[in-house]
């Protein structure tokens, strides 16, 4: 049964709680002071009433003691009834004397003397008076027997018998008005503790209204609860949870705001931004959310771009350490995924795209914020920059060519010239000769238009898309355009290539363009060391290609005028050259510093002035099996 109280106890409101243990307490203190002072009341009473019966039995001892020896009953019936006399009766229920061997010498009782009472409260022999509580009939007697002595011995004993009830209605008395007043008492406190939980759990309770309301976003509440504060005098803890709550809901308004205002920021950097911005689903790449930007650059509705797998738009290649890079970042920290890649609109026209992204929660849901830059104007104006520089080459080696050309023509002039004086002479032309020349001519012919293709090949504007390669290919295809006209320069190319290496995911012509500057490059220096007065006997280039951990280098090492330390870092500049005007217009290694870095390629430059420079590229190789 207490269980189910217990509980309901402690599941009731902080009010009652505090209404019900104030309540118990007072009640307890109220049960515990009326015992006590009951306690002490009665053992005074008690005590006061057998003094009395002693005072009484004492003054009959002494009165009577010569009586007792003589035997004088009449006396003695006299001094007992005496001690009963007035107000006596009502508290001296009997008196009787007793001579030493216990026989009855007076005693008051009208009727006949209750034997049973004669030796029922014996004087132990050591001491004088001897009290006990007795039942006589009804009523409670204490029975107060003193000794009557003659000198040392012991002659006799008087008894008086006090009604206790002389007490007990005194007691009766005082438990009516002392419940009376305790009963007063609970009723007070019992209000005084109701008022008292009521004030205490009053302003709670209104906090907790007040912070329900403010959950629901009505923050409007908090302005009744300063009002409040600013009228109540009240100093104690509940002023001050007062004070922190509103400190506490002002500082949840402040970061409210600041969170719509942060909010707002970004959902209209999201809405009027100029790139397209996308919401992917981390796990499964779909489509969350796009901005108008998105839907107009792609060409799909908003209905159709959510839900879509973004890789249809496009390839979102992340290996491994990329994926775990971008999980590992904290929401706002962007990570490129891939730059110049290729994307696709609605009916399949591809443009070219850099790719960022950053993780983001997105409705509860763990997601990646990707925007595509569309790039195909730079990667437009990029290649038309490549394509002028091809042509600055083609100009540049326009002499070397026509010398080119030249030969297989001077070839089948003379042939025809043979043909015409045999044919003018009406000589006939031996079968085998006229095969043999012909054959002949037919081979220049060919020689001719495999040196305009070449040509033809290397002037073509290259897209920008990659493919595997094997780098050695362009290697040679560019020593086939440049290599004679280097060798007419006195120069010597020696290639060290390695056969079977693995390829790598580049653009043969873009390859071709990074090789002829660098040959270019290297054709100059020597060029130069010889003009400057320190020139080498061995001019020569040597060509190098290898695999390297997963890399394949291709190193150009020259024997020419080497790049002043000063001027290193400048060489990658566009239109940075030490050349003369005219010479040289600063532009191949950049050209060829962003073709290698498209590709995932690095440069590497190793140089001493006066004595040669190598650079070497190294492109990661394709691994295999892909
Ligand atoms: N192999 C090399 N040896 C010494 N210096 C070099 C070498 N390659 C490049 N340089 C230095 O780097 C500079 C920049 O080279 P870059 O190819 O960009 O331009 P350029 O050759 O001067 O002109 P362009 O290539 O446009 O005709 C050169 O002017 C030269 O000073
Ligand atoms: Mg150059």
């Amino acid at each position: 049964m207490a269980q189910p109280l217990i509980d309901s106890i402690k599941n009731s409101s902080l009010k009652n709680k505090i209404f019900f243990s104030v309540t118990v307490v007072i009640l307890l203190i109220s049960v515990l002071i009326a015992l006590f002072t009951r306690w002490i009341l009665i053992s005074t009473l008690v005590s006061e009433l057998q003094q009395r019966g002693l005072g009484i039995g004492y003054s009959i001892a002494e009165s009577c003691r010569g009586f007792i020896l003589t035997k004088n009953k009449p006396q003695l019936t006299s001094l007992v009834f005496d001690a009963r006399l007035g107000a006596r009766k009502e508290l001296v229920r009997y008196v009787f004397i007793k001579d030493k061997q216990g026989r009855i010498l007076a005693h008051t009782f009208t009727s006949a003397f209750p034997g049973q009472i004669t030796d029922a409260n014996r004087i132990e022999p050591e001491k004088d008076h001897r009290i006990r509580l007795m039942d006589m009939g009804g009523d409670r007697v204490y029975d107060v027997a003193v000794a009557v002595k003659e000198g040392i011995y012991r002659i006799g004993s008087v008894h008086v018998g006090v009604y206790k009830k002389h007490i007990d209605q005194l007691i009766n008395k005082l438990r009516t008005t002392f419940l009376g007043f305790v009963s007063v008492v609970i009723i007070f406190f019992f209000i005084i503790s109701h008022h008292l939980s009521k004030t205490i759990t009053q302003p709670i309770t209104r906090l907790t209204d007040v912070s329900d309301e403010i959950s629901r976003g009505n923050f409007d509440v908090q302005l009744d609860l300063e009002k409040g504060l600013q009228q109540g005098g009240v100093k104690d803890e509940v002023r001050q949870l007062s004070r922190s709550f509103i400190n506490m809901t002002n500082r949840i308004q402040e970061s409210q705001a600041k969170l719509k205002e942060s909010d707002n920021k970004y959902r209209s950097l999201f809405a009027s931004g100029p790139n397209p911005i996308f919401v992917l689903d981390r796990k499964t790449l779909t489509i969350l959310s796009a901005n108008p930007s998105a839907e107009e650059t792609y060409g799909y509705t908003r209905e159709e771009l959510v839900g879509r797998p973004f890789t249809d738009l496009g390839p979102f290649d992340l290996d491994e350490n990329k994926w775990a890079e971008l999980n590992a970042q904290h929401a706002g920290s962007v990570t490129t995924i891939s730059s110049k890649v290729q994307y696709f609109k609605k009916g399949n026209q591809a443009f070219f795209v850099n790719l960022h992204a950053c993780p983001a929660p997105y409705e509860d849901k763990n997601a990646l914020i990707v925007a595509t830059t569309d790039i195909s104007e730079m990667v437009e104006k990029d290649s038309q920059l490549i394509q002028a520089s091809k042509m600055t080459t083609l100009g540049e080696m326009s002499a070397g060519i026509a010398h080119e050309l030249n030969q297989p023509l001077n070839a089948i002039k003379m042939g025809s010239e043979f043909l015409e004086m045999m044919l003018e002479k009406e000589k006939g032309i031996p079968e085998r000769e006229l095969f043999h020349i012909v054959r002949e001519v037919s081979s220049q012919v060919d020689r001719a238009v495999d040196i305009i293709r070449r040509l033809r090949d290397f002037g073509r504007k290259s897209d920008f898309t990659r493919e595997k390669i094997l780098i050695n290919d362009p290697v040679n295809s560019v020593l086939d355009i440049i290599g004679r006209q280097l060798r007419l320069q006195n120069i010597h190319v020696r290639l060290r290539l390695t056969a079977d290496l693995p390829p790598i995911m580049a653009h043969h012509n873009r390859i071709e363009q990074v090789i002829f500057n660098l040959l270019t490059n290297a054709r100059d220096a020597i060029n130069l060391r010889e003009e400057s007065g320190r020139g080498d006997p061995r001019r020569e280039i040597i060509i190098r290609s290898y695999a390297r951990d997963s890399q394949v280098v291709v190193a150009v090492s020259d024997t020419g005028i080497g790049i002043d330390p000063a001027v290193k870092d400048q060489i990658f500049e566009a239109f940075f050259t030490t050349k003369k005007m005219g010479e040289g217009m600063g532009l191949g290694l950049s050209i060829t510093n962003g073709i290698v870095e498209d590709y995932g390629g690095r440069i590497d430059i190793d140089s001493r002035e006066g004595q040669g420079t190598t650079f070497n590229l190294s492109f990661p190789a394709v691994p295999q099996g892909r």
